[in-house]
């Protein structure tokens, strides 16, 4: 009935154990129904419209107020773990930087995007720094570029973040990402740190180039 993103033997789980198994599928349905959504909306995203309308649900077939709690709660935790991974947005967002600000706003851009996706506090910490660092070396080192922050929707899910600018390209490569890199304008370690922080780097630079960075960071590996 629910499909892949809607964790249904997980669901059917907890109800198992609240109410008489011939009712689940009773009150899922109910529950979709409720929630004023088609079940292809459920399964695409919208899990706590869901959730809400399946509480109410099984609410009338759980006799006391505390196991009503009780259900109520497990299921909270379990869409809350999936939060995210449903999430349907536009899937990918790009910020022009050229001034200062723009490194602000791409910040702050990654870090909703990351909220919204799911990630905990520190996991949208991380990701905000890198798009900061990446931004800021494009305003500080090329004058102007683009950051786009792309959605990873599954396998898996994610954000993706793409720095280029047409700037002179990076000189020393090889020893910034060494570790041994001393830099005249900042601490020198921004890329590394960049590196260091994210599942997945990849890098292209030359002085007839300018510089491109790709990064993603995924769901999975931090919550
Ligand atoms: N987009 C870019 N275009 C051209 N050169 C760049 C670019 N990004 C980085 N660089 C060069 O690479 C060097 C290392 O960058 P990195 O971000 O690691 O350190 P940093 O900017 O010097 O200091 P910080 O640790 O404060 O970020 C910079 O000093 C700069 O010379
Ligand atoms: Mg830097």
């Amino acid at each position: 009935m629910l499909a892949s993103m809607v964790p249904k033997n997980k669901v059917v789980q907890i109800l198992n154990r609240y109410i008489s198994p011939v009712i689940v599928d009773t009150v899922l349905s109910s529950a979709v129904r409720r929630s004023g959504l088609t079940l292809d909306e459920v399964v695409s995203g919208n899990s706590l419209r869901f959730v809400d309308a399946l509480k109410k649900s099984c609410g009338m077939f759980i006799k006391t107020a505390g196991e009503r709690a009780l259900c109520c709660k497990e299921l909270e935790v379990l869409f809350s773990s999936m939060q995210g991974l449903g999430v349907r947005r536009k899937e990918s967002v790009a910020i022009e930087v050229e001034k200062e600000s723009d490194i602000v706003l791409a910040r702050v851009s990654g870090r909703k995007i990351c909220q919204e996706l799911g990630f905990s506090s520190y996991g949208q910490l991380c990701v905000a720094t890198v798009i900061s660092e990446l931004a800021r070396n494009i305003f500080n080192y090329a004058g102007v570029g683009r950051v786009e922050l792309v959605v990873l929707q599954s396998a898996p899910a994610g954000i993706q973040i793409i720095a280029e600018d047409q700037g002179p390209g990076i000189d020393n490569l090889q020893i910034i990402l060494d570790g041994k890199y001393k830099s005249k304008t900042g601490l020198g370690k921004g890329i590394l740190a960049v590196k260091k922080m994210m599942d997945d780097f990849d890098i292209e630079t030359g002085p007839d180039k300018g510089t491109r960075i790709v990064v993603k960071k995924y769901l999975e590996t931090l919550r």
